[in-house]
């Protein structure tokens, strides 16, 4: 088994009307991880997801599923989306069906399952969405934030090894959003590759294992979380800003406030808890049991 489930290996797009959208683009994407792809507005995210999901071809250079290059026909096409299920940004361009319940049964079925393993399959991702109580509503009355959920529903249900996700919480609020991130969180530790793109520095923070920035067409950093979204030079010209998180945990390392922990801080809770244990009081008795441990020996 190759470590990458996907690879773009050097590939460039053109559109139609000219516009270069990936430059001699490589990526390699590990496998069972949970990555996010952030970079400004125009990077190429989309259209890079759009590849990895068989819609767009390069124009040079080749994808890779799982160390094999794709190639186009109908039976490979097929056989890519039954492995690599994508949510659009846009959930306009995902739904089609009358209501909620059919559309999201519509990829299950078109999959050959039997009828009761659609059925179970397709009630437990309308629950995991929390979207059981919109199955009988017409997809058109949905508000921007419902069609996404029931988006990521359809596509859930068809349980892909990969599932590709472009700005799945762009348009959900605070609370969604978090279920949104757990249940991703919950699909990858059943084994699944999980990749997003997102403007939400934060919330990549605290949820990736890998990440990639994009810029003009172009990967020009990549790694682990803490690494990547430390370098401010590649954050710049992504035109993203540093965790909330990182910044204030190195304001704190830099102030010797705290120790330099054995994990990086990523999320909310993990900073508050550092404050917490390392408040004032604690930071001046530290300091004082330090120098008395110096000058007394
Ligand atoms: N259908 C299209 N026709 C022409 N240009 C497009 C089209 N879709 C995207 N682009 C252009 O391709 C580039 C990359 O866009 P996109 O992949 O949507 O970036 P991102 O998702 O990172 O915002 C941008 O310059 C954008 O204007
Ligand atoms: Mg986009």
């Amino acid at each position: 088994m190759t470590v990458h489930i996907l690879e773009a290996d050097n590939i460039d797009f053109r559109y139609i009307d000219g516009t270069k959208a990936l430059k001699n683009l490589s990526m390699q994407i590990p496998w069972g991880k949970k990555i996010a792809v952030v970079g400004k507005n125009g990077a190429g995210k989309t259209t890079l997801f759009l590849h990895f999901n068989g819609v767009n071809r390069p124009e040079k250079g080749r994808i890779l599923l799982k160390g094999r290059a794709l190639e186009y026909g109908t039976r490979s096409l097929k056989e890519l989306r039954k492995t690599v299920g994508i949510v659009f940004q846009d959930p306009d361009n995902q739904l089609f069906s009358a209501s909620v319940y059919q559309d999201v049964s519509f990829g299950p079925l078109n999959l050959g399952w039997p009828e009761d393993r659609v059925r179970a399959k397709v009630a437990e991702a309308l629950e995991k969405t929390g979207t059981w109580a919109l199955r009988d509503k017409p997809v058109h009355f949905l508000s921007q934030g419902q069609k996404k959920r029931v988006a990521i529903a359809g596509v859930l249900a068809m349980e892909p090894e990969v599932i590709l996700l472009d700005e799945p919480t762009s348009s959900l609020d605070p609370f969604y959003s978090g279920q949104i991130m757990a249940l991703l969180d919950e699909f990858n530790q059943g084994g699944a590759t999980v990749m997003i793109s997102s403007h939400n520095i934060d919330e990549v923070f605290a949820w990736a294992d890998y990440v990639f920035v994009m810029n003009d067409g172009q990967a020009i950093a990549q790694g682990h979380p803490q690494d990547v979204l430390s370098d401010e030079a590649a954050l710049m010209r992504a035109n993203l800003f540093k965790p909330w998180v990182l910044e204030m945990y190195q304001g704190m390392l830099a102030a010797g406030m705290i120790p330099p922990q054995p994990v990086v801080p990523r999320t909310r809770e993990q900073i508050i808890g550092l404050l917490g244990q390392f408040g004032k009081e604690q930071t001046i008795i530290g300091i004082r049991v330090q120098e008395v441990n110096n000058y007394e020996f």
